[in-house]
């Protein structure tokens, strides 16, 4: 991680490697920046709170810990400060906003800022205690490959903390997500995302499902707890 820095963020030589999907992923975000905060701050604020309190005993221990898909660090204030809080993301706009919050409200708990592909992380083996992926996996166009990065970086017994929209099997709301899913490379996100992608993973993997909950609002959002065996 010797690269480049922007203003505190560092810009790591391989995200210039673009695969087709992120560069439209990256166009998406470069979009919403200026407007994210105004229209996602309050109906995703219980999923951050409920992925903040999930690392609240680790981060008070002072444990390492990767917030995958960070974008403009909404959720960073509500980690505990003796956190030691590293944050990537795809998107150089977005990370800029983020630099801002972490400036105006002296958020200590965060070490730094990297522009990274959430499927190659730049950091070795067992360097995390937590990994955090708050409202990313329905972003990725590889999740497993993802979620392969989050174990590795990850120390043995750690955490993959997920925070996601799953999508409906059946009724209205399958009906709607599978008509907005025509829209998802405008969107950024696949508002179709069935747990398999993440049930099959597991089935698969050293690691084990420690908690599956639904989230306000309207249970419309999952909080899931991966533990590294
Ligand atoms: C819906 S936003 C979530 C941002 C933040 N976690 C929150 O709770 O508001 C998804 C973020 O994932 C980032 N992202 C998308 N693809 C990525 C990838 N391959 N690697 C890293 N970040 C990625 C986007 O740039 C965006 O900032």
């Amino acid at each position: 991680m010797d690269d480049r820095t922007q203003k505190g963020i560092l810009v790591d030589d391989a995200s210039d490697d673009r695969s087709y999907e992120n560069a439209h992923v990256e166009a998406a975000y470069a979009r919403w920046a200026p407007i994210y905060d105004l229209v996602f701050t309050a109906v995703m604020r219980p999923g951050r709170k409920a992925a903040a309190a999930a690392l609240a005993e680790m981060a008070s221990r002072g444990g390492r810990i990767l917030d995958v898909g960070v974008g403009t660090g909404l959720e960073l204030p509500m980690f505990d400060p003796r956190g030691r809080i590293i944050g990537v993301d795809l998107s150089l706009p977005m990370l800029r906003r983020a630099q801002e919050r972490i400036n105006q409200q002296n958020l200590r708990q965060v070490e730094g800022l990297a522009v990274m592909d959430a499927a190659r992380l730049a950091f070795a083996d067992a360097t995390f205690d937590r990994v955090v992926a708050p409202y990313v996996l329905t972003v990725l166009p590889d999740p497993h490959a993802s979620l392969d990065e989050f174990l590795r970086v990850l120390k043995p017994g750690g955490e993959i903390v997920l925070v996601n929209h799953i999508g409906a099997e059946d009724g209205l709301v399958a009906f709607v997500e599978r008509w907005l899913g025509r829209r998802a490379a405008a969107l950024g996100w696949k508002p179709e995302f069935p747990w398999a992608i993440v049930g099959d993973w597991l089935a698969t993997r050293p690691c084990r499902l420690a908690e599956r909950k639904t989230l306000p609002p309207l249970g419309l959002f999952t909080l899931a707890r991966i533990v590294k065996n």
